[in-house]
């Protein structure tokens, strides 16, 4: 596609993005709530930095929200996101040419500590990745958990001041939200999007407070999920776990006479910016300076990348032992490939996720002493936060990019790397559990869990000719290039506006 129809495109889909959202909204504003905000402001040495946080669900929001505009309502986590509000907790973003209004909501460290890495990510983290990390549960912290989904509530009704509104939620922070707004404000159109995968029924038992939290979510209108096998998941762990009417032919559940329709919408990135901004020559200096720490370029030696949030679910000791195994089973290949490894601490107060930052040191200690020679490393892990153009350099430098999660709601990081190749050159290596494995066709698959069989698809990935990863490439650039953020958010608000002119059923 030349520059011109990409321009035009883009324009179009933009546009009847928003159109979607303003015949959703009427003279309703759009309230989007989420724990994670879309920008942090920290304290430096030089002054306040800005960062976008490394986060599928921002990813995913942010270009809507500066399409439609309206108020983001987020948890103010960052060291200076105090000093930059006005006093009614709000900053426009971005700041130069404000899009949209963050709205933010201060948290203690003890609320904190209890309802977002307690009860989110110690419990219903792992009981929805089922990535044998074994899901914990403490009262405290669900008692919390609730108080702060109160705190979310209450900030949101305040910005709907009685008017009409759409509130979008986000995630599985915010469970009990929707029922909390429902009750207060009848009248207000609620829908949410669960980022996450949704377990089978038998995983979801154990949940101690299973109950409240289901019909925390059915106080919403609609509720999405990435792929119809999650849907098929909560209607069925509703089905067993809660009184309530599914009806599984039109996917909506009746309780208490209001409606929740359950719906798929399979979540994606701005797809035509990304390509623009990767030729931008600021991800140029990053390219050079990843090729000044690699030590080698990409004629020299063929780049394998991985770029995440260092995480249990991402499969990353996986990949890297696989990767291991590929320099053991080829040996001549020694000298000739190298693993860039790009990784964002996340949630290190919590132990499973310390214990993974040292299994990897020590894995890549063991690696690269195996392996290495004097003017070789196989694997360079750089354990920091890359900004955005970064993130688009490393893609542009790999041959194959590295998506090897345990089980992963949908992975962006996937579609990033297809949006950056412009050059429609790489290959995408993708764990058949996330969600983009169900789309992106030209992917070589792999099972995470399977090391071997892992480190053989990255020698197929290797020995693919020019010609078919071409093809492949260009498969999937024109799958994300159709599926892209907006059209994304264009199903969601469609679904909105046929729900709010449908009559409320009574089952
Ligand atoms: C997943 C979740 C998001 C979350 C992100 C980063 O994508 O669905 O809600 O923001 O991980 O995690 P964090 O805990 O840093 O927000």
């Amino acid at each position: 596609m030349n520059q011109a129809s990409n321009v035009g495109r883009t324009t179009m889909g933009r546009e009847a993005f928003v159109q979607s959202v303003q015949k959703a909204l009427g003279d309703g504003r759009l309230i989007v709530v989420s724990n994670r905000e879309p920008c942090v402001h920290e304290k430096t040495s030089h002054g306040i930095r800005v960062t976008r946080p490394a986060s599928g669900m921002v990813t995913g929001i942010e270009p809507i929200m500066r399409a439609a505009g309206g108020v983001w309502v987020a948890h103010g986590s960052g060291s200076a996101d105090r000093l930059v509000v006005d006093a009614h907790d709000r900053v426009g973003v971005p700041e130069d040419n404000p899009a949209f209004v963050l709205r933010r909501v201060w948290l203690s460290r003890a609320e904190e500590s209890k309802y977002y890495y307690g009860l989110a990510n110690r419990s219903i983290w792992p009981l929805c990745h089922i990535a044998y990390a074994r899901p914990e549960f403490s009262h405290d912290d669900w008692s919390t958990y609730k108080a702060v989904n109160r705190r979310f509530a209450e900030a949101v009704l305040d910005e709907c001041r009685d008017k009409p509104a759409v509130v979008f939620v986000q995630d599985y922070h915010l469970a009990l939200l929707p029922r909390m707004l429902r009750e207060a404000r009848p009248d207000l159109t609620i829908a949410q999007f669960w980022h996450i995968p949704w377990p089978n029924r038998e995983a979801f038992r154990i949940f101690p407070w299973g109950e409240e939290l289901l019909d925390g979510l059915l106080g919403n209108d609609l509720l999405g999920f990435h792929i119809q096998y999650h849907c098929m998941n909560f209607l069925s762990t509703i089905d067993r776990a809660i009184e309530a009417r599914v009806d599984y032919e039109r996917f909506r559940v009746f309780r208490g006479g209001r409606p929740t329709t359950i719906r798929a919408f399979p979540i994606s990135v701005d797809f035509d910016q990304i390509g623009a901004d990767s030729s931008l020559p600021l991800v140029d200096a990053h390219m050079s300076e990843f090729v000044s720490i690699l030590g080698t370029t990409a004629e020299l030696q063929k780049i394998f990348i991985g770029a995440d949030r260092l995480d249990y679910t991402k499969g990353i000791p996986e990949r890297f032992r696989a990767f291991d195994m590929l320099l053991r089973k080829h040996s001549e290949l020694r000298g000739r490939v190298v693993l860039l490894q790009l990784g964002v601490p996340s949630r290190t107060h919590l132990t499973s996720y310390r214990d993974l930052n040292d299994e990897l040191d020590d894995i890549v200690d063991d690696i690269n002493w195996r392996h290495q020679s004097e003017d070789w490393q196989p694997i360079r892990f750089l354990r920091e936060h890359h900004g955005y153009h970064a993130v688009l350099a490393a893609y542009r430098l790999a041959l194959v990019a590295l998506v090897t999660s345990l089980h992963d709601g949908m992975n962006l990081v996937a579609k990033e790397f297809v949006s950056t190749r412009t050059d429609g050159d790489g290959v995408l290596l993708l764990s058949e559990y996330t969600g983009a494995s169900r789309e992106l066709s030209g992917a070589v698959l792999v099972n995470p869990f399977d090391v071997e069989g892992m480190a053989d698809s990255m020698y197929e990935a290797l020995s693919l000719s020019e010609e078919e990863r071409r093809e492949r490439m260009s498969r999937m650039r024109e799958q994300v290039g159709r599926n892209d953020s907006f059209r994304w958010g264009r199903k969601i608000f469609e679904e909105i506006a046929r729900l709010k002119r449908e009559p409320v059923t009574v089952a």
